[in-house]
């Protein structure tokens, strides 16, 4: 898989049960990490890694996603009566960031489903997916040290973390054999084994570089765990007849689609801010 990867595939379209009531009307892509939505994060990643063109997976109720990456005109012209520069530069940057085309998933049923929903628009060339609520932070940015995986080993490439046997339940896992440092040829992935059942513990999160080979495969899958089309089930497949690396990236990841991973990449993010990071060490020691 030598091609450069041009697209980048966010799905956005699931109905984060686990942040209720939070999202119960704002989409949970948009609550803020600091000041930033999370979706703003992943896509500054994608674009840090070469993406030309994001392709976001949406659902009814949600278009406030897709809108926080277009144009404002009655912002812009608050912000200019009120000669706010940086804010208007900042405003017109995020509309200019990249291209973006919106895709809607009817209804949610599954990551595996939402990809497949990218299908007409990725077309037959390899592409990213970056999932819309996990937070990696990480230099290079985690998606850019894939894209260097994947030119060097021409295969399909997954984010890996190692987990503990107590969470195995909570992710795909895989099974592989090390090829070099932090590299592995997945053999086996299984969605959300018990820990007696894990093959390793070694989990998938977020972040996927795949071939267009994984759509005709989507197709085919049945529904799996939860009743919902599993991207991981699909990957089951496609390793069996094309190389498929899981790569062990550095940096920190953040399940900002769950309250308590939300609430650690607020104090992370924070914590790298200078004007914010003394005074939240000096209230997180006073709350303590
Ligand atoms: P999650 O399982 O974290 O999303 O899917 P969810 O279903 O919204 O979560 P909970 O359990 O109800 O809180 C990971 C990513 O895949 C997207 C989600 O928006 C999230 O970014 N997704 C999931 C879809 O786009 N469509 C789906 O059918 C399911």
């Amino acid at each position: 898989m030598q091609t450069k990867i041009r697209k980048g595939v966010i799905p956005a379209a699931g109905a984060g049960t686990r942040f209720l009531p939070a999202t119960k009307v704002v989409p949970k892509e948009l609550l803020p990490i600091v000041d930033k939505p999370t979706i703003q994060y992943i896509v500054e990643e994608a674009v840090a890694s070469g993406i030309e063109q994001v392709i976001l997976i949406t659902a009814r109720g949600k278009g406030a996603v897709e809108d926080h990456f277009g144009v404002s005109a009655e912002l812009e012209e608050v912000l200019k009566r009120q000669k706010k520069g940086d804010l208007l530069r900042m405003v017109k940057e995020l509309s200019q960031m990249v291209t973006m085309v919106a895709v809607r998933q009817e209804e949610p049923r599954g990551l595996g489903h939402a990809v497949l929903c990218a299908r007409e628009a990725v077309g037959e060339e390899p592409f990213a997916v970056l999932l819309g609520d996990d937070l990696v932070d990480a230099e290079p940015p985690c998606l850019a040290q894939m894209v260097e995986v994947s030119r060097q080993k021409g295969g399909g490439v997954i984010a890996l973390q190692r987990v503990p046997a107590s969470e195995t339940h909570l992710y795909g896992i895989i099974r592989g054999e090390q090829v070099s440092e932090g590299v592995y040829r997945i053999t086996e992935l299984v969605e959300k084994p018990a820990p007696d059942q894990a093959p390793s513990n070694l989990a998938i999160i977020g972040r996927y570089i795949l071939p267009p080979e994984i759509f005709p495969i989507l197709e085919k899958t049945p529904p799996g765990k939860g009743g919902e089309i599993q991207l991981t089930d699909a990957l089951q497949t496609l390793a069996r007849t094309m190389p498929l690396y899981g790569y062990e990236f550095a940096g920190d990841r953040y399940d900002a689609g769950d309250k308590f991973g939300s609430l650690q990449a607020n104090i992370a993010f924070a914590l790298k801010r200078p004007e914010m990071a003394e005074r939240l060490k000096e209230f997180i020691k006073k709350v303590i």
